[in-house]
């Protein structure tokens, strides 16, 4: 039977009933991402980047994230943990600690299809697409990723600033048209 939307919610959700939530949800996403194809077909096929909601809870939220070509979102935590499972293209993660005047790079890991990388609550990042195709992937976290404050920060000052849901969304319009013109 095809994998459908609501069997990769509820294998995040059974995830959750684990003892170690967090790599429990690894564990899963990286049984999904062993069949990027079924992925891609449950998903549908992605012409503009941009993060659809495929379940929102108090505990648990499914985003599926598709990186324009191009694209760079700029340094921001999550305060829960997260996970990533690409099962196309690659996404270029830096990873930031406090420091200096704002942040200090921390280190990187590039992210290929089939791969998942498990994140901490504390954890900085920011996120490129380098490649000339759509990166994309389910990213999962341990509450609810649209409630709750959140920092972001300046990519060029490093400046902290109250995280923004809609500059992110302008960021990807800007990267989908660039990338529509290209
Ligand atoms: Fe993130």
């Amino acid at each position: 039977m095809a994998l459908t939307v609501d069997d990769i919610v509820g294998r995040c959700r059974d995830a959750l009933g684990e003892t170690t939530p967090v790599l429990a949800t690894r564990d899963a996403l990286e049984q999904l991402v062993a069949s990027p194809s079924a992925l891609a077909e449950a998903l549908g096929p992605v012409e503009r980047g941009g993060i659809t909601p495929l379940h929102r809870s108090a505990d648990l939220t499914v985003l599926h994230v598709a990186w324009t070509p191009g694209m760079n979102l700029y340094p921001h935590d999550h305060r829960m943990w997260a996970v990533i499972a690409m099962y196309g293209g690659q996404e270029d993660n830096a990873f930031y600690r406090r420091g200096g005047p704002g942040l200090e790079p921390s280190g990187g890991r590039e992210l290929r299809t089939r791969e998942v990388l498990a994140l901490g609550d504390d954890v900085i990042h920011s996120v490129a697409n380098t490649r000339r195709e759509f990166a994309v992937a389910l990213h999962v976290y341990g509450g609810d990723f649209f409630n709750g404050e959140r920092s972001e920060w300046d990519p060029e000052t490093f400046e902290e600033r109250p995280r923004d849901l809609e500059r992110t969304r302008q960021l990807f319009e800007e990267a989908n048209d660039r990338w529509l013109r290209s």
